[in-house]
């Protein structure tokens, strides 16, 4: 298993100025040691509630935003931090693919023009070649040719979607974020455009990092999934090891929302209270403490160790050992 991308210590930490005088320094503390391998042709989900840190982790790893500090090697390079001009040589092969495709798609451009852009901009194909390229593009994402003459204004949702999803392949990508690329879709459309990224991954060897709020929608794309809580990473595992025995305090209570397809299934409810903490101001000692039930002081006082319970599931927390996860295997 080949890492594409190694990211150790990730951080992001965004200055404010507060007060009516704009006298009061602050800090978001939006990221925080975020260190995780994603390897090639995997699809590593992102999952937690929203302003956990999901979209800012994207952003760093493709240094579209600068990281406060740590590394992020591409196929082995450093990239964190990297000006423009010296990403460019990467821009390529690491893409993304947002919730709301308006924001990449120009309303006076037509999809043809749209598509057209980033080709020439990588010098990817020729004028010439270009009208082929883009009937190509759209048929890969289930457009007939048709569409390049359209504005985004006369598309669907689902359409305009994998029009912003083939302007990400039109760079011919090794790597993308899809930051809740579904989310904003009718629950049957949301279904048709994971399909599309399954097939996509699967003929191009793509890999992805998946974000999204949903832990239903990701049960499907995932071979692992991470969980963020308040600019931190919680709990990493493979997709099924997450859903069938999650350890970490609060992806139990996010799991006992979602509904189980296997009625049998162990479920160990723990429901979550309180307000999710600013993360101006983030507790200290393990930053869920203050809505975990199993809490006791040692957690108030210090940061959980990110350590490996078994080979490949991680997690930040005090109370969980060895034996908890072999209690639930006993019970599966
Ligand atoms: N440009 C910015 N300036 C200041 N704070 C930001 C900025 N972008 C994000 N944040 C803050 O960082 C935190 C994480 O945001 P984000 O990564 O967008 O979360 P998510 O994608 O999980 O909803 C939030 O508290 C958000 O308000
Ligand atoms: S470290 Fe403590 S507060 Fe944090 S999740 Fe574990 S038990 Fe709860
Ligand atoms: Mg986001």
């Amino acid at each position: 298993m080949t890492a594409l991308l190694e990211i150790r210590g990730l951080s992001k930490h965004f200055g404010l100025t507060l007060g009516a005088f704009g006298d009061r320094a602050a800090t978001v503390r939006a990221l925080d040691d975020f260190s995780v391998d994603i390897i090639e042709g995997e699809t590593l989900s992102l999952v937690g509630e929203s302003g956990c840190g999901k979209s800012t982790t994207g952003f760093c790893i493709l240094n579209l935003h600068q990281p406060s500090g740590g590394s992020v090697k591409y196929k082995g390079q450093e990239i964190a931090g990297l000006d423009e001009a010296a990403m460019r040589p990467f821009r390529r092969d690491l893409q993304i693919v947002f919730q709301d495709p308006y924001s990449t798609l120009n309303p006076r451009m037509t999809i043809g023009e749209a598509l057209s852009e980033p080709i020439l901009f990588h010098g990817l194909a020729s004028r010439a070649e270009l009208p082929a390229r883009v009937t190509d593009l759209l048929a890969d994402v289930g457009m007939t040719p048709r569409f390049a003459n359209r504005y985004p204004h006369e598309l669907s949702g689902g359409q305009r979607q994998r029009v912003a999803i083939a302007r990400a392949l039109a760079c011919q990508p090794r790597f993308i974020v899809c930051d809740e690329a579904i989310s904003a879709l009718d629950v049957s459309v949301q279904a048709q455009i994971l399909n599309l990224l399954l097939d996509l991954r699967e003929k191009y060897g793509l890999t992805y990092l998946f974000i999204a709020h949903d832990l239903a929608v990701v049960r499907h794309i995932s071979n692992r999934v991470g969980v963020m809580y308040l600019g931190r990473l919680t709990e990493l595992a493979p997709a099924g090891d997450l859903f069938a025995r999650p350890l970490h305090p609060y992806t139990r209570a996010l799991l006992s929302a979602v509904p189980k397809p296997d009625p049998r299934a162990p479920v160990n409810r723990q429901r979550l209270t309180g307000e999710v903490p600013s993360p101006l101001n983030p507790p200290a000692g393990c930053r869920f403490h203050t809505r975990c039930p199993i809490a006791r002081d040692r957690c108030r006082a210090e940061v959980p160790e990110w350590r490996a319970v078994t080979p490949g599931h991680h997690i930040a927390c005090h109370a969980v050992s060895r034996a908890d996860k072999t209690n639930w295997e006993g019970q599966s």
